[in-house]
């Protein structure tokens, strides 16, 4: 599924079900993240029209995506808390050399996003599928058909804007560097963890 190499283990969300306000805390901020991430993509590559204008979209989204995590965490009796590190991430980051041309560290950029966005929409489709908590599973699949193409959408950009046979290769191998990060996680409860 979504090209991932390796699948969650589904005990993950017996983990999350324990405390579902850390989980929704943590979800806001990832929906928040992937605005931030659209909105640093328009601030960083104003030329690409199509990119501005697909990304404008997405901001929008995710961040209606927030709003609709927050009024769950009012709605069970919480305010939102601080912002979680995000360990998944700042590993993945680190996958690709720095430096670069500025196209190079587009596709980068890009790919990140469409691995970010695959690994999220796992999650909300195995938890869609085993929370025992009603609500929340018609949440998360709701959720899922709606993050389902923002990773193919990532994806088409990073093969229009790099090489197509380059960027299938990084793709490739990030794929597989995340399966490696993945074998040690799934076990916290965090979207991510
Ligand atoms: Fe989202
Ligand atoms: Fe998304």
């Amino acid at each position: 599924m979504l090209g991932l190499k390796l699948p969650t283990d589904p005990r993950w969300v017996n983990i999350v079900e324990k405390n579902i306000e850390e989980i929704l805390t943590d979800h806001a901020y990832c929906e928040q993240k992937a605005a931030s991430t659209a909105i640093s993509l328009i601030i960083g590559f104003p030329e690409k029209s199509e990119l501005v204008k697909e990304m404008t979209a997405l901001a929008r989204e995710e961040m209606g995506h927030f709003n609709m995590v927050h009024d769950k965490i009012l709605k069970r009796g919480w305010v939102l808390g601080r912002e979680r590190k995000d360990e998944y991430v700042i590993e993945l980051m680190k996958f690709f050399p720095k430096g670069g041309s500025r196209e190079t560290h587009l596709v980068h950029k890009l790919l990140y996003a469409a691995l970010i966005e695959a690994r999220s929409c796992e999650r909300f489709r195995l938890l869609s599928e085993e929370i025992a908590d009603e609500e929340l599973s018609e949440f998360y699949r709701n959720l899922m058909v709606s993050e389902a193409n923002h990773y193919t959408m990532f994806l088409k950009f990073a093969r229009k804007y790099g090489k197509k046979e380059e960027v299938d290769q990084k793709w490739e191998d990030l794929l597989e560097y995340e399966a490696q990060l993945m074998k040690d996680l799934g076990k916290k409860e965090t979207m991510h963890g």
